[in-house]
């Protein structure tokens, strides 16, 4: 036989078991130090570990760091946030976003302190009865937190392991058979570092529309890339157009402040300080549900916002007020608004009327 010649490669592409070893060896020298990471052989702080993974949800690590420190320095611990004033926490999530996650923090938190005596429970399944916990964040949780085996999938490992299997199936069919995959290649020991080296991967090297194989240390391993294309992968069903909603934002002003009021706390931006808006429908509202008869001036400036769920577009109208009991709401110094905690789209409101009028 002539032994020069290449023999096709008699293992399947990916060989599972080849995964964990090259990704882990990768890791050792390329991990991102990141705030919420413990130092190589150290155990994290479970804390520190759970807060992140649900800041992380939806927000970039650029954008959550300096959240991260402000609020760690705030509430350092399960004790500190279960005692926080929610308001505050609510206000303190300002700008991240799916603010039930801020809510729900809290609520975890006081279970932890009245329930599990101020520690967090270890066991994936135990950890999914916590407020806010899913199946992501207590397998990330378990995992990165305690060592525990457990399947951490977020997109970027999606990404990763759509490609490494070649999974052609368009997302979100294809999570079940993304997760086997996913289930195939975690190993027993180090699973949390196996997750966050995923994550690194998937940042850096595996990215949505410039993979940089040539640098991948799964390269040899990966079918996507062998197939050709692995940029295509995963393939994602076509997003259905979001539905275009109307409303108007009230800026009441009576001298240097701004009415505020808090919303529900059930439904979108619940237990949120806002400005006044009045009903969100498919046209234009006009004045309908202003917070008081004023002589209301409809600017010609909107606002607009994307939710997950449907797009908004809300014009702005504004009033003065010589006296006003604010009976459901509550009147904000105008130059202290960056401390009221708005969400996104108020805090766009606001500074489209103080752009013009300050
Ligand atoms: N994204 C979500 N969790 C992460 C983590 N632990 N490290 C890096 N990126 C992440």
């Amino acid at each position: 036989m002539d032994a020069t010649r290449s023999c096709p490669r008699p293992d399947p592409i990916p060989n599972p078991a080849a995964i964990a070893p090259l990704l882990l060896a990768w890791y050792d020298s390329h991990r991102r130090a990141l705030p919420w990471r413990a130092l190589p052989g150290e155990m994290a702080d479970p804390y520190r570990v759970w807060l992140s993974e649900v800041m992380l949800q939806q927000t970039t690590v650029a954008a959550v760091r300096p959240r991260f420190e402000a609020w760690t320095a705030r509430w350092p611990d399960f004790a500190s946030l279960a005692a926080a004033d929610e308001a505050e926490v609510m206000a303190a999530w300002a700008g991240l976003g799916y603010y039930a996650r801020a809510r729900n923090l809290v609520a975890a938190a006081k279970v932890v302190v009245a329930e599990h005596g101020g520690a967090f429970p270890q066991d994936e399944a135990v950890l999914r009865t916590l407020p806010g916990l899913g199946a992501y964040t207590a397998a990330a949780v378990a995992a990165i937190a305690f060592g525990r085996r457990a399947v951490v999938v977020d997109a970027n490992v999606e990404r990763v392991v759509a490609r490494l299997f070649a999974i052609r199936e368009p997302l979100p069919g294809a999570r079940a058979a993304i997760r086997a995959a996913a289930d195939r290649v975690t190993p027993d020991a180090r699973a949390g570092d196996f997750a966050q080296a995923m994550m690194d991967l998937g940042s850096g090297i595996c990215t949505p529309k410039k993979p940089t194989c040539l640098l991948c240390p799964l390269d040899e391993e990966c079918r996507g890339y062998r197939e050709g294309a692995p940029e295509r992968l995963p393939v994602k069903a076509a997003k259905k157009a979001k539905p275009q909603r109307h409303g108007t934002i009230f800026w009441l002003q009576r001298g240097e402040e701004v009415l505020l009021v808090r919303r529900p706390d059930k439904g979108l931006l619940g237990g949120m300080r806002a400005l006044p808006t009045g009903p969100w429908g498919d046209e234009p509202p006009g004045l309908a549900g202003a917070p008081v008869d004023a002589a209301w001036e409809m600017r010609n400036a909107t606002v607009s916002h994307g939710f997950t769920h449907f797009d908004i577009e809300l014009t702005l109208a504004v009033a003065r007020v010589q006296a006003h009991h604010a009976d459901d709401g509550l009147w904000w110094p105008i130059a202290a608004l960056d401390r009221a905690g708005l969400p996104t789209l108020f805090a766009k409101a606001a500074a489209a009327v103080t752009r013009r009028d300050g």
